[in-house]
């Protein structure tokens, strides 16, 4: 089973990828998932013009993007809060591809430097891929205080609290992709 990891931010200086690093760490060490983290920041994706589906000469990164979108089992999107919504680099990768976050298992974790844990964007963010028909999983991973809650390599400052949130989390993700394949396969 493939999770790909989505980190949302761009910012230079940015902390939400601490969270990003704290997921791709637990599932791999739990033997739950492979992972592949899908970095924003490295993407650097101009702003969008078109679907990919409607661009005559779409770049390479688009297209591997795309297909690391289409070859996953399930995502988890791991956002900051920016002045109460999710930050304009993921709107561009959701409008991007269309099509592509259909039946998507997503889960979605919301980051934030308050006390809030990044809970203004849940809604926003469900409905824009809810347009697109992604499955969004019914489950929560907000992070408060994100400079205190983890170190830059992604280690939780309360370790067995932390893991016992994100086992949760993502075993909702999981349940939700196995239920799909199981699905699929009687289809
Ligand atoms: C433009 C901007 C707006 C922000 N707005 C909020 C906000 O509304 N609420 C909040 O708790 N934190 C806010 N923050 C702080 C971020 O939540 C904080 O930087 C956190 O680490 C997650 O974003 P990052 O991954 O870019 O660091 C804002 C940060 C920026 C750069």
């Amino acid at each position: 089973m493939k999770i790909a990891i989505i980190s949302a931010s761009v910012r230079t200086g940015r902390n939400s990828h601490r969270v990003v690093l704290f997921f791709k760490n637990y599932i791999e060490a739990n033997n739950l998932a492979s992972t592949e983290v899908l970095d924003l920041h490295h993407y650097q994706f101009p702003i969008f013009e078109e679907r990919l589906k409607f661009q005559k000469d779409p770049s390479p990164k688009t297209i591997e993007f795309a297909e690391k979108i289409r070859s996953a089992d399930g995502i988890i999107i791991v956002t900051p809060e920016y002045n109460g919504g999710y930050p304009a680099s993921l709107k561009n990768v959701i409008d991007l591809l269309n099509d592509d976050w259909k039946r998507k298992p997503i889960a979605i974790s919301t980051v934030s430097a308050g006390s809030f844990g990044g809970m203004n964007v849940i809604t926003s963010l469900q409905y824009s891929l809810w347009k697109l028909q992604a499955w969004t999983v019914p489950a929560m991973f907000p992070v408060a205080k994100v400079g205190e809650a983890y170190d830059e390599q992604g280690n939780p400052t309360d370790k067995t609290g932390t893991e016992k949130r994100a086992k949760s989390f993502i075993n909702e993700l999981l349940w939700c992709v196995n239920a799909k394949i199981k699905m699929e396969k009687q289809l």
